[in-house]
């Protein structure tokens, strides 16, 4: 039997309506401490709809979320971040006039809450494991859908997340 200590991310009767679509309907949900869950469906099935949810990035039309047994329902995007859940958009985000090694450093510095030096060390390992590596001068706006992707991948890496969600990472 797990352990209700060992859960990280508590979803219940999360509800999601858009006009009169209900795109997400009452989904409960226990995310434990090193467990690692993959969410699948056609299209339009309300993944990243719900994924979105749990990021804190769409307000809740029903249902509870709560995070290391606080409840975070409505909480802020931002004070998400910085609680321990950084989601990698479908739908890569970035500062397009920023450098793809700011845009990351930003995630390590506001995000993870790391000190300058920290930040950048974090930044740099982080741009290495999602093989951007290379490309840490270059304008964020000026990157491929693919590095588009890696580099939203990163953002949400470096901000050293307790819950990271991954949404169609891999997809082009
Ligand atoms: N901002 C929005 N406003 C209105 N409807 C929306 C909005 N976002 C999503 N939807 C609708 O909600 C439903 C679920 O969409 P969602 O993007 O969550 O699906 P998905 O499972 O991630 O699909 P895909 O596999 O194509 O990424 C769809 O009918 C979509 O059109
Ligand atoms: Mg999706």
């Amino acid at each position: 039997m797990t352990r209700p200590e060992t859960v990280l991310l508590q979803v219940q009767g999360a509800t999601k309506r858009f006009g009169a679509i209900r795109a997400v309907d009452g989904v409960d949900l226990d995310l434990r401490i090193g467990e690692s869950v993959g969410l699948i469906g056609p299209n339009g099935a309300g993944k990243s709809t719900l994924l979105a949810l749990l990021a804190c990035d769409h307000s809740i039309s029903d249902g509870s979320l709560s995070f290391e047994g606080r409840d975070v329902t409505r909480m802020a995007p931002h004070a998400r971040v910085v609680a321990g859940i950084a989601r990698a958009a479908q739908i890569p985000q970035c500062f397009a006039r920023l450098s793809v090694h700011d845009n990351v450093l930003l995630s390590a510095l506001f995000g993870a809450g790391l000190h300058r030096q920290d930040a950048e060390g974090c930044c740099a390992d982080t741009l290495r494991q999602v093989g951007l590596g290379d490309k840490a001068g270059t304008m964020a706006g000026a990157l491929g859908l693919l590095d588009r992707k890696r580099l939203e991948l990163a953002k949400a890496v470096a901000a050293r997340p307790r819950v990271l969600l991954p949404d169609d990472i891999a997809a082009h």
